[in-house]
């Protein structure tokens, strides 16, 4: 599309993104139209559809055709608006972190009915607003899980760890954006080794935790080439890559859950496509108790509980 000289509209400029992308075969070409669209006018897209005759300047109209190429060349769409949708909440996204995906609420569903039935199992009312409870979350990345539990339980503290300092940084980002810093303790450090450092620990007591959840990479190595441009490009190793199999780091984690929850404490992990046959195994010690596998919405084994006896 030429743009110099031109009447620009919305709907010329927006048909002419999805022609791009379609041709450049992008994914969901007409949400990611839409969406840097949106971005580049700063207008919600109601007001899109609703304004399609409304004149688009010419430096919006580059601006969008801009995003528009980048698309094309594989840049996710979320690193160039700088945002995605969680648990209806809306969280800053760099290079840095991985981009929240749909499949992890199930991590916050599976969290929250499971806590749900710990209070009823113990005589209290059903809805818990997380009073007193210590939550931990390792390999938090945007914070995405621990916002949304720090949302959905507003007396709960939790402690969210990263390996990464660049993903912290995003982490801090929202966990203000989102009012939350101060129940939200971040910590830079692999697995939970950090938490003597965190301001909740004290010399005397050890912190126990009520509920310890993660998505942690879970890809292996040899899959990398299988995965989509945009994945394999752009989103960090350190988030998709697990090891040369994908699942060696949660043997860590249920050492880590086993010495850190405290008796009934509740353990919460999302699997890859194909990990269940190599955890669930772990979780056959008398450690572990009520053990749970839930699907996603594609039918795959995506979350992995247990409580600990
Ligand atoms: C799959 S991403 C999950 C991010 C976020 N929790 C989510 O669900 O979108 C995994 C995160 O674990 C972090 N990570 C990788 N290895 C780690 C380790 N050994 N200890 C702590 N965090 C680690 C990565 O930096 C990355 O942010």
């Amino acid at each position: 599309m030429k743009l110099q000289g031109a009447r620009l509209d919305v709907r010329s400029v927006l048909r002419e993104g999805f022609a791009q992308l379609r041709g450049a075969r992008v994914p969901s070409h007409t949400l990611a139209a839409e969406l840097l669209l949106m971005h580049a006018l700063g207008r919600d897209r109601t007001w899109i559809y609703a304004h399609p005759e409304e004149e688009v300047s010419f430096p919006d109209a580059e601006k969008f055709f801009a995003l528009i190429s980048r698309r094309s060349n594989g840049e996710p769409t979320q690193h160039l608006t700088g945002k995605q949708e969680f648990w209806g909440l809306e969280f800053e996204v760099t290079p840095d972190v991985l981009i929240p995906r749909p499949e992890t609420e199930h991590v916050i569903e599976v969290a929250l009915d499971r806590l749900a039935v710990r209070e009823l199992r113990a005589g209290r009312r059903q809805k818990t607003d997380g009073d007193g409870l210590l939550i931990a979350d390792i390999g938090t990345g945007s914070a995405c899980i621990a916002i949304a539990l720090a949302k959905e339980l507003p007396g709960a503290a939790i402690i969210a760890t990263d390996i990464s300092p660049t993903a912290i940084a995003v982490a801090r980002c929202n966990t203000a954006r989102h009012n939350v810093a101060g129940r939200v303790h971040l910590l830079e450090c692999n697995l939970l080794d950090g938490l003597h450092s965190s301001s909740l620990a004290t010399s005397h007591s050890p912190l126990l935790f009520d509920l310890l959840v993660s998505n942690p990479p879970y890809i292996g190595r040899g899959e990398g080439a299988t995965l989509m441009r945009e994945v394999r490009e752009h989103e960090p190793d350190i988030a998709l890559f697990g090891g040369e199999e994908g699942f060696e780091l949660y043997a860590g984690l249920i050492a880590e859950a086993a010495t850190h929850l405290k008796p009934s404490g509740l353990l919460v992990l999302e699997l890859g496509h194909n990990s269940l046959p190599a955890v669930q195994p772990l979780l056959d010690t008398p450690t572990w108790t009520n053990i749970s596998v839930t699907n996603d919405l594609a039918g795959i084994p995506r979350v992995l509980a247990a409580e600990k006896l």
